[in-house]
């Protein structure tokens, strides 16, 4: 995994724009809109990338504090040269942050990479204030079965086309199809919010139901 978004790091803003037809960074808007935050917030950009959400957290809260935090170093010195001031490389399942310390928690297309989710869901709430804030994006399967069909052919397709003439390799990118055989669904991931410490669980669907943006506060 690491190595695999590592060999993608200088493509990836590009294969993200060009897989969602310029729609990621709305949908990203919207989730930090969902999140209303204290001024000079502290939030953790968790598999941050190249940084999206902690710079859409700084041109909107100035005085903001965001810490990238990441997997793949690759990824965090992309994120450094864009922007990003604080950045640290870390896995989700093992956060090296004290209890309590976050206002909010963003995660792009995270939830969805993380060997066991259930264990970074705990990590994220242990790390965030009560009272705090998770505002998750990612893909996820259409409940509607010809459209879910249709989508996942679209993402292999999308993925073949990019592999090849990026990497040479069309597999590349149709690990976000592969992926999302084995993720949890909108509502699975709501209802595993709410078991874990969450309350006021809310789910925004876009291209019916491809990708959600889940956003919840911890419970105070
Ligand atoms: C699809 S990218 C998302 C980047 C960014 N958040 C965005 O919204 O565009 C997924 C990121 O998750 C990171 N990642 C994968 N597994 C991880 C883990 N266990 N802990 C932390 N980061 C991880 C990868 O290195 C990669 O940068």
């Amino acid at each position: 995994m690491r190595r695999m978004f590592s060999d993608i790091a200088p493509r990836y803003d590009f294969i993200t724009r060009a897989f969602s037809y310029g729609m990621d960074h709305r949908w990203k808007r919207a989730g930090v809109a969902r999140a209303t935050l204290p001024p000079a917030p502290v939030i953790l950009d968790l598999a941050a990338g190249t940084g999206d959400f902690s710079k859409l957290v700084a041109q909107q809260y100035p005085g903001a504090r965001a810490i990238a935090v990441d997997l793949t170093e690759r990824m965090l010195r992309l994120a450094k040269q864009t922007g990003v001031n604080l950045a640290a490389c870390a896995d989700a399942g093992a956060l090296p942050f004290a209890d309590g310390c976050f206002d909010c928690v963003f995660v792009g297309y995270g939830l969805r990479n993380f060997p066991d989710l259930r264990r970074a869901l705990r990590e994220i709430e242990r790390v965030t204030r009560a009272g705090g804030l998770l505002v998750t994006l990612d893909f996820f399967l259409p409940a509607n079965r010809i459209f879910r069909a249709l989508y996942l052919g679209y993402l292999y397709a999308q993925g073949g086309f990019w592999g090849l003439l990026l990497h040479g390799r069309p597999r590349t990118y149709t690990y976000i199809a592969d992926s999302l055989r084995s993720f949890v669904s909108i509502d699975q991931l709501s209802a595993l919010l709410r078991q874990n410490g969450y309350r006021h669980v809310n789910a925004s669907r876009y291209i019916l139901g491809g990708i959600g943006l889940h956003w919840a506060a911890k419970e105070s």
